[in-house]
Order: structure tokens, then sequence, then C-alpha cells
């Protein structure tokens, strides 16, 4: 990405493996005035992660990235395994990117023997990506408020692209009075508009090309709600007709709910509404029945009929 490119060469970041350090990191941070940005992320990074950096860079005097793939996040039956683990070139990308701090703690450094804390956000961490994945924002809410208090930010910056989780992690952090600002930024997507995701190194070319059946669904939702329609059911149609032109994947969800409280949207849409999609791929290669789950919304502008045709 070239957004790192124009920026002068800086040190390595500082890697560093335990709490205590990053906290020991901080407070000298914040006793020199300097600002600090966080940027959790379970690495293989890529152009989608270093926006996240580029905003935090913009926002801050000190940009922490976190690389930890959480463990309790992850059901059982899902892809902790074999998700992708590529420090040497992560720890590339961050200094290219001029981070600060990576943060790479082991799973005892943040969960050591005898914890038993969990952070649950009730009612957003339910429909969508909650009702697939049992548990998972638990682990999310909980690992990322460990985060906060390792990592003792000002701000920290948290992708568009998982919109549930942002909108659980801004919930989390004004029910729990936790003094940091939450910052989200815009998906980044491939040329061809697939969003960036560390998942997609799973898809094979044929079903890389049929993963775009996502954001075609998004632009047809958002084509035919700027020409006026605000039916729940025909926008919903609309998008799940583009889905079924992907002959290998098979819909999670396909949902249309408020951007804010996710409460279902009613069947005459008169405000801006969140579509959100979950669709399964097959992977070859992997466990018999292996599948990867790519996720994509957009903010779809329905204001009253006819006000932002194009
Ligand atoms: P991960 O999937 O590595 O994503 C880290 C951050 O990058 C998240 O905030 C995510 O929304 C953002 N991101 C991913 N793809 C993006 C894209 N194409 N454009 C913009 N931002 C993108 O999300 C997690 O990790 C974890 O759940 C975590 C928050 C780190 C907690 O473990």
């Amino acid at each position: 990405m070239a957004l790192a490119a124009t920026r002068t060469p800086r040190p390595a970041p500082r890697i560093v493996e335990s709490v205590r350090e990053l906290q020991a990191f901080a407070d000298a941070a914040r006793a020199a005035g300097r600002r600090i940005a966080l940027v959790p992320t379970m690495g293989a990074l890529h152009a989608g992660h270093l926006a996240l950096v580029e905003a935090a860079h913009a926002r801050a005097d000190l940009v922490v990235v976190s690389i930890f793939v959480n463990p309790t996040q992850f059901a059982p039956t899902e892809d902790l395994s074999r998700y992708p683990r590529p420090f040497a070139h992560d720890l590339a990308a961050c200094a290219e990117a001029g981070v600060d701090v990576v943060f790479a703690p082991t799973s005892a450094e943040m969960y050591p023997p005898g914890s038993q804390t969990w952070v649950e956000v009730s009612e957003l961490a339910q429909p969508l990506c909650g009702a697939s994945r049992p548990g998972h924002f638990r682990g999310v809410a909980t690992v990322v408020t460990k985060l906060f208090g390792a990592a003792k930010p000002h701000l920290a910056v948290f992708g568009e692209k998982d919109w549930q989780q942002l909108a659980v992690i801004r919930r989390m952090t004004r029910d729990l009075c936790l003094d940091v600002e939450i910052v989200g930024v815009p998906t980044l997507r491939e040329a061809d508009g697939l969003a960036l995701s560390s998942r997609n190194v799973f898809l094979a070319p044929a079903l890389r090309r049929e993963a775009l059946c996502l954001v075609r669904a998004l632009d047809a939702a958002e084509r035919a709600a700027r020409r006026g329609e605000r039916s729940r059911t025909t926008l919903l149609g609309v998008a799940a007709a583009e889905l079924s032109r992907a002959p290998h994947g098979s819909v999670d969800y396909a949902e249309l709910r408020d951007p804010e409280s996710l409460e279902p949207a009613p069947e005459r849409i008169e405000a801006p509404v969140l579509l959100a999609l979950a669709v399964r791929f097959p992977v070859h290669g992997a466990a018999p029945g292996a599948s990867v789950r790519l996720i994509d919304n957009r903010v779809i502008p329905t204001g009253h009929a006819g006000e932002d045709a194009p």
C-alpha cells in the first residue's frame, strides 16, 4: 500500500511480549504527554489493517499494534489452528507503516492460569455473527478489554468491515466507562471490490471470483435503494439474487438491521439501514467439509423515497 511509502523511515518497532512491559511503556508515554493509539489485530496483516494504522498515526503520537490470535473468540469447531500466523511478514509491515510498538503476547500471558473474568455485551452480540458464532463476541470483548488495560491507549482503531464487532466494542467501552476513544475506519477493498480479509488466502481462484457476490449484493441493494426501493423484502431479494450467483457459496446470513442498535429493520425502511452478509465457501485441501466464512456489510442510505437518487 502506498500510504506508508511517503513517511520518512522510522526505527523498527519495539516488540513487547509482556503486559507489564507494555503498561510501563504506556505509563512513560502518558507521563511525557504523548497520545497512544492501539490497533488490535490477529496478525496476517494486509492493507486493511494498515489503513487502521494510518488512521491511528493521524490521531496519536505513538501507535501500538497488537498481534494476538485470541483463542477465546474461536469456537472449538472453528479455524483457530489454521489461522495464518506470518509473524516476520507482519513485523516488516509494521516497520514499514511506522508502528512504534508491536504487542505480541502468548495465550498464557493474556489468559494466565486462574483467569475467570469475561466481558459480555448482552444484546448487540446476539444476532448476525453472534448467532452463527456463539461466544465469539464474549471472546472479542474480553480480549479487547484486556488489551485496553495493557496498552492504556487514548484511542483504539477498528474496521467497519466487522461492523457488529465495532458496535459491540463501542457499547462495551461506554458501558464499562473505559476512557478510550473508539475510531471506526471504512472497509478497504481489492480493486474488484472484495473486502480485504486475512481469510481470503484460503479461497481457490475460482472461489475468489465467486466471493465477489458479497460486494455485488451490497452494490445491487444500494442501487435499488437509491432508485427509491423501500421494502425490506424487496431489498433483501435483490441482495439474495446476487448471492445466489455463487454456486459454491452458502449464505450464513443476509439481513437488514438498524446500524446502531442492530434491531431488525422494519418492512418499510425510512432510515439508513445496515445490510450485513456472511457467506461460507469450501476450502479445498483442508479437512473434509472445511469452509471459510466471509463477511461484508454496508450502510445503505435510504432516506425518503427519491431524496438520495443520484
Ligand atoms: P482482525 O480480523 O485481525 O482484524 C483487526 C482489525 O482490522 C479489525 O478492527 C477489523 O475490522 C479490521 N479490518 C479487517 N479487514 C479490514 C478491511 N478490509 N478494511 C478495514 N479494516 C479491516 O478483528 C479482529 O482481528 C479481532 O476480533 C480483534 C479485534 C483483534 C480481537 O481479537
